[in-house]
């Protein structure tokens, strides 16, 4: 039998604080999460630990981080409150210690069905700030043995830094979102209100008519894309966005794509060419957000790329499925790489070029990252710019 040496107690209390002062420097709630859970199997020397945060409206948890990192697709599940060990440490505010979480009544079993864990011992700790039950922290199957009256103690004191951490970083980004939303859905509204007022004018000539119309047309259609946008980073970030998974062939989706974008593409005499094997390639996702991270990336090649130009679109697999997009645009410069990703973030001059929030990547980035994939971008200034998203792949031909 190997040997799992447990760090004295001393120990475990200076990584704690050590892990005390990252987390109180992370506001990024995703980066947080992922932080707690990594701890928390690791002090606890347990398989695999869990953050399910709670939602008292609809009384249910949703698993938000999880340290198993062969279950991406784990986000967003969730568990009832009245018939889940979760939902009795929420509704107890009582920490738990279970030796066979198999033979408990109040074991769940609807996560087991859905991933290949199962749970054996169990540890779970409320998170509570300020009286208010966030949600649970839980480890699971002890590497060794079973859980100890000091691993509680550990996952207790954890699971208080965590829960106040967690909503100073809610609080953080709602502020940080909000406040970007309204800033930005002031600049179409302000044309829209302006438009209407020309239209109301008996002056204005049947000309001029048309193209305020066609300005409200716009900057309605931007604000919907906006807002859509928006709830979608709000729902990604709070662990809530749903998948709804299936087994399909990319290529059809693909194909939607190209003809949802090419009257966008014609417009500016830019030709879309899609390249791909007699084949199948069968992925298992959810087919409504692959084909969002697509047009996604469609709409930037098309938006950024200079008249008359071309977009490439090719799909091949080996051991992973890859589906690049690349564009004759006049690429990104090396030092804006990095920062692409990041919500909100444009390449300084973009404003000039093209309408946008700087959402659409980092939605796309997320979408990908919870399917188990990777999204990557190379770029030569002045000759074009290539998107790749990386999947697991099923099966192909
Ligand atoms: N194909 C591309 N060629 C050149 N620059 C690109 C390309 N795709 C993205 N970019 C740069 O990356 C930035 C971020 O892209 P992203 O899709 O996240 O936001 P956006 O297109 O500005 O707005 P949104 O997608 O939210 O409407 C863009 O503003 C642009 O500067
Ligand atoms: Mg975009």
């Amino acid at each position: 039998m190997i040997e799992v040496k447990q760090p004295a107690l001393l120990e475990r209390y200076q990584r704690l604080i050590e892990i005390s002062r990252n987390l109180a420097s992370t506001l990024n709630l995703e980066n947080l999460l992922n932080q707690i859970v990594h701890a928390a199997a690791d002090l606890c020397n347990a398989q695999a630990a869990s953050i399910l945060l709670y939602d008292s409206k609809k009384r249910e948890l949703y698993f938000s981080a999880t340290s198993n990192l062969a279950e991406p697709l784990m986000r967003g599940l969730t568990v009832p409150v009245e018939s889940s060990l979760a939902g009795w440490i929420v509704t107890h505010r009582e920490p738990i210690i279970i030796a066979d979480a198999q033979s408990d009544p109040r074991h769940f079993s609807g996560v087991a069905r859905s991933t290949n864990i199962t749970t054996t011992s169990l540890l779970g700790v409320p998170l509570i700030n300020k009286e208010e039950v966030v949600g649970a922290l839980e480890a699971i199957n002890k590497l060794e043995g079973g859980f100890s009256q000091e691993d509680l103690e550990v996952l207790t004191a954890l699971g208080s830094m965590a829960a106040v951490a967690i909503e100073n970083a809610r609080l953080f980004q709602q502020s940080d979102l909000i406040s970007v939303l309204v800033h930005e859905l002031r600049t179409p509204l302000t044309s829209i209100n302006m438009a209407t007022r020309l239209l109301l004018r008996p002056e204005t000539s049947t000309e001029m008519r048309e193209n305020m119309i066609r300005t409200i047309l716009d900057e309605t259609n931007r604000l919907s894309e906006m807002t859509t946008a928006f709830l979608d980073l709000a729902r990604i970030e709070s662990g809530r966005m749903q998948f709804q998974v299936q087994h399909f062939d990319v290529l059809p989706v693909l194909e939607g794509c190209v003809r949802m974008m090419q009257a966008r593409a014609l417009e500016r005499g830019i030709q879309i060419d899609l390249e791909a094997r007699e084949c199948q390639y069968q992925i298992k996702a959810d087919p409504d957000k692959i084909k969002q991270v697509f047009l996604n990336l469609l709409h930037n090649a098309v938006k950024y790329n200079r008249p008359e130009g071309k977009i490439t679109i090719k799909v091949d697999a080996e051991d992973e499925l890859r589906v690049s997009f690349a564009d004759t645009g006049p690429g990104i410069p090396e030092e804006s790489l990095p920062h692409l990703f990041e919500k909100f973030y444009r390449v300084p001059g973009t404003e000039k070029a093209a309408q946008g929030t700087g959402l659409g990547l980092s939605i796309c980035q997320r979408i990908i990252e919870a399917h188990g994939g990777r999204i990557e971008a190379q770029s030569e200034v002045g000759a074009g710019s290539t998107f790749t998203v990386f999947l697991p792949l099923e099966k192909s031909c």
